[in-house]
């Protein structure tokens, strides 16, 4: 399973953990963090998906998925990561929502080791790890976004969207000196309301937060594609890789390969794993 650096060889570049989050929920965050694992993909990376949200159209279900092993069955000993990981369309990988709350913070030191040692054997195989959050300011939103080293806030055009992601972001930069963001408006109809979104979201954070720094990663139209390929339980990027939705999240991939973050510093899976266990997230 491990393939290290040979010598002579560049070392890889630590995974990017990136969340998929969202003040207000069914904004649309398990569509596109699928869509934009997909359009990964499709550029050809290696991406994992984390499911955080046990929501009810959760990534299994997008996908017409059954998968039945989670995380806990890892830290008692019963399966190992590999066994637990679904694979996806496109090679993409699942890690599939936990039922059940696992307090990170509470692993005893040898199950600790064990998930860190497990992930670690995971770092060579992935390029990117993207978390499918809750919605809201719950307390694992909060820990999953400040042990990521990147997030993408995902809002529509309505005033209640946009106030609670003004709120989450609120949370992250004020509380915990969180400033950086990315900006994703959902089911728009265009550029134009993309940025209209965007000014009103970053006009009050200007003006409320202080340095906080929110950057308009792209935008998704609202579009019938997205709805059909919910109903078949098939990923849109798949069923309708030509529509306008499809394309949009391929520019956003495109955006995201060409803007690295600048330092390896917060990169990589058991360096976002042992945040998240200082900070007491919960698995669920
Ligand atoms: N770009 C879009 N165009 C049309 N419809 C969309 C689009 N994005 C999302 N939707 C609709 O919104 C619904 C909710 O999307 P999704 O389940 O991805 O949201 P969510 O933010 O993950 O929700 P939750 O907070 O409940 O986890 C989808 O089932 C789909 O019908
Ligand atoms: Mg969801």
């Amino acid at each position: 399973m491990k393939a290290k650096a040979k010598a002579g060889e560049a070392p890889k570049r630590p995974v990017r953990v990136i969340t998929v989050t969202s003040g207000k929920g069914g904004v649309g965050k398990s569509n596109l963090t699928l869509a934009l694992a997909l359009a990964l993909a499709k550029l050809g990376k290696k991406v994992l998906i984390w499911d955080a949200d046990l929501g009810l159209a959760n990534i299994d279900v997008l996908l017409g998925l059954s998968t039945t092993a989670t995380i806990h069955d890892l830290l008692n000993g019963h399966k190992s990561l590999s066994e637990i990981i679904a694979d996806g369309p496109a090679g993409i990988r699942i890690l599939p929502a936990a039922s059940g709350i696992l307090e990170l913070g509470e692993l005893a030191e040898g199950q600790k080791q064990r998930l860190l040692s497990e992930f670690d054997d995971w770092n060579d195989e992935l390029d990117f790890l993207l978390i499918d959050t809750a919605a809201g300011i719950g307390s694992n939103v909060v820990y999953f976004n400040l042990a990521a080293q990147e997030r993408i806030v995902v809002l529509t055009n309505e005033p209640t969207s946009i106030t609670d992601a003004y709120a989450l972001i609120k949370v992250l930069a004020t509380r915990y000196q969180q400033h950086n963001f990315h900006i994703l408006p959902n089911q728009v109809a265009g550029p134009k309301e993309a940025k209209n979104v965007f000014e009103l979201l970053s006009t009050v954070a200007d003006k409320h937060l202080g340095p906080v720094s929110l950057h308009l990663i792209g935008f998704v139209p609202k579009d019938e594609a997205v709805r059909e390929a919910v109903r078949a339980q098939k990923p849109f990027l798949i069923t309708d890789p030509e529509s306008q939705a499809s394309q949009k999240v391929m520019d956003i991939a495109r955006r995201i390969l060409a803007n690295p973050p600048d330092e390896f510093a917060g990169g990589g899976l058991v360096f976002f794993l042992n945040r998240l266990a200082s900070f007491g997230g919960t698995v669920d």
